[in-house]
């Protein structure tokens, strides 16, 4: 059968047709936002580079998730900017740490929202990378005490999952370990699993003031050319205990994407990082194109691609636009 008995155009006649034939929804439960903690009170300092976005004290950000929660936003994913960096990323384990008191404060404001937190080093680290150092290698396996450490102090702050994005080997594991023995078997482990070593994190560093005092990323994030090395990574946080993938950044790696839907029967997010956003915004900005519905058509092709949830800078501002 083919034309003219066959006319694709047949559905495509009105917008309630479209809406019986369409195969992707975007809802607000796929969305989850991430927000910046500072110290101090009443501080809302934007962020050049991503308009929309602020970093916040932690009173504020106790506030900012209320609003959150009430745009049907089921989750929010925390990163924190301490006072004070060391070569240990000392600040990222401390009980009373910038993350830890945002966690809290988040909870006391809305006790029904889901709290991520990113657990890495770089933001605490006064070289920026990931990891401890080893002359000017980043140490993998000292690393991972460190992270794991992080991890348990952002359990018992409150987290309801915790999100390793530091690409150490077994670092999955190595928190998997340390939250069971302290009695956070429950905890579950958001792995970004697939993170390349991403031109587009840009400005998330200008946001998080993270970026590496020397060298880069590239020898532990993956290399951007590489698939089938996404979907070991993957297998490997699978079989360490990880709850849910992640690959980031996400349009520009949406083929491993839709790999990953096709090989793991768990649930996979995306991270439509910074500089995604900012390309975005600054097309916006300078009338190039419709913001919004470049947005609304980016993240549904993330979730086209496979993703069960997007992290976005925009989750606010799309859910205010979806009807419930
Ligand atoms: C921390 C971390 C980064 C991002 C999330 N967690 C930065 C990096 O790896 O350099 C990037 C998020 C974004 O760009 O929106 N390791």
């Amino acid at each position: 059968m083919s034309f003219p008995s066959v006319r694709m155009r047949r559905l495509r006649r009105s917008e309630s047709l479209r809406r019986l034939a369409r195969e992707t929804r975007l809802g607000r439960d796929d969305l989850v936002l991430p927000l910046f903690a500072v110290e101090g009170r009443g501080v809302r300092e934007p962020v050049a580079s991503m308009p929309g976005v602020e970093r916040l004290s932690a009173d504020l950000l106790g506030e900012e998730c209320k609003r959150v929660a009430d745009l049907g936003i089921p989750a929010v994913i925390l990163f924190g900017i301490p006072a004070a960096k060391d070569a240990r990323g000392s600040g990222a384990d401390d009980p009373l740490g910038i993350v830890q008191r945002a966690v809290a404060a988040a909870k006391r404001a809305v006790p029904e929202l889901c709290v991520i937190t990113d657990v890495c080093l770089c933001e605490y680290t006064d070289h920026g990378h990931c990891g401890v150092l080893e002359g000017e290698e980043v140490a993998n396996d000292p690393s991972l005490e460190r992270l794991a450490a992080t991890a348990l102090s952002h359990a018992r702050a409150g987290a309801d999952v915790v999100a390793p994005s530091d690409m150490m080997d077994g670092r999955v594991a190595a928190i998997r370990r340390v939250l069971d023995a302290a009695g956070f078997a429950d905890v579950p482990i958001l792995a970004y699993a697939a993170k390349y070593a991403s031109a587009f994190y840009g400005p998330f560093r200008e946001a998080a003031e993270s970026t590496p005092a020397f060298g880069d990323r590239r020898g532990y994030q993956m290399d951007p050319p590489n698939r089938r090395e996404a979907l070991r990574e993957m297998a490997l946080d699978l079989e360490e205990g990880a709850d849910v993938l992640m690959v980031k950044p996400a349009l520009p790696y949406l083929d491993v994407l839709a790999e990953a839907r096709r090989r793991f029967d768990v649930p996979l997010a995306a991270y439509h990082v910074s500089g995604e956003y900012a390309m975005l915004m600054a097309a916006a900005a300078r009338g190039w194109l419709d913001g919004p519905r470049a947005m609304l058509e980016t993240l549904v092709a993330i979730k086209r691609a496979g993703a069960d949830f997007v992290l976005t800078y925009a989750a606010r501002e799309i859910a205010a636009r979806l009807t419930p």
